[in-house]
């Protein structure tokens, strides 16, 4: 008999937590990864890097073709799949008077509506392959706001509340599905250089490991919720317990200092710049 196998579908894993993911999942036995974002040479690398099968495929999940190309690759190479891992994400910051609806738009197409769409593509495969699980990547943004970063944060919200609907639709089906709620980790996507820098908030980030790390407890750990680090649940405590004390101190110097510039934005400026 062969030794069985686990098939995990990791997207935005050619950088930051999705990479640390696939190296995280890599030490499960009889893992095969297929990866998933649109920097085909990243996603090269690191199939050529890791200890288990992995096969890649770039693209951009916001096509409107992304879930079905991606399920008929996934049905060529694997007959199952345990676990979806919906991490590909980003933050264009701005004010909603500065950027408007096109901000939220583009923000919600991917961090909303692109990991919708491929989980109802894969779930039919997910169901016939139960015990399986779906992890949403979410974050610390679904449960508070910061000025600058509302787009994001309502396509966080947004995540959060499906995610728990579709954890209670799908029990009975066999697939579990955990959320992760990142606090600050230092990727590329959100350098949080502005945070690093200083002793004084040095502490408040963590790394993408242990993202990696709560990834894997949301979804073959059977956890329903993880934040990273852990004691950023805190924040969501106090902002359903002093909702107006939360406001107060992110209206101040306090919230001034956790809005960090993001990878996104730096690339929105460099096309700016080569244009
Ligand atoms: N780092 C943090 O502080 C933090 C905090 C809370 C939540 N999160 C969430 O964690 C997730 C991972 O972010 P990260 O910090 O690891 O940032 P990252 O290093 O920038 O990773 C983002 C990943 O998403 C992929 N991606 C972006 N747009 C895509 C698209 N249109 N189609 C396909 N793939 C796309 C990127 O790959 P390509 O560019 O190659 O497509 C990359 O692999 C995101 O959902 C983010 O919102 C992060």
């Amino acid at each position: 008999m062969d030794p069985p196998t686990f098939t995990a579908l990791v997207t935005g894993s050619s950088s930051g937590i999705g990479e640390a993911t696939a190296w995280r999942l890599s030490r499960i036995p009889g893992a095969r990864l297929v990866l998933v974002a649109r920097r085909e040479d990243r996603l090269r690398d690191l199939v050529s890097r890791l200890p288990v099968p992995a096969t890649y495929i770039a693209i951009d999940l916001t096509e409107e073709d992304a879930p079905g190309r991606i399920l008929a690759r996934v049905q060529e190479h694997h007959d199952r799949l345990d676990l979806l891992v919906n991490n590909a994400g980003a933050s264009w910051r701005g004010t909603f008077s500065d950027e408007g609806y096109d901000n939220v738009r583009r923000t919600m197409d991917l961090n909303f509506d692109s990991l919708v769409r491929l989980t109802e593509a894969m779930l039919p495969m997910l169901r016939a392959s139960a015990p399986s699980s779906i992890v949403n990547v979410a974050s610390t943004a679904s449960r508070i706001s910061r000025a600058g970063a509302g787009a994001y944060s309502a396509s966080k919200y947004a995540v959060a509340g499906w995610t728990d609907a579709l954890h209670l639709e799908e029990r009975a089906n066999g697939v579990h599905v955990g959320l992760v709620l990142p606090g600050f980790v230092k990727t590329e996507g959100f350098p949080a250089d502005e945070l690093t820098g200083k002793l004084a908030t040095r502490w408040l980030v963590t790394s993408a490991d242990k993202a990696a790390e709560a990834i894997y407890e949301a979804g073959p750990g059977g956890k329903a919720e993880r934040y990273v680090p852990r004691p950023y649940v805190l924040v969501a405590v106090l902002k359903v317990l002093a909702p107006g004390l939360m406001r107060r101190v992110l209206g101040g110097a306090a919230g001034e200092m956790v809005v960090t510039k993001t990878g996104a934005d730096a690339a929105d400026r460099a096309k700016q710049n080569q244009g």
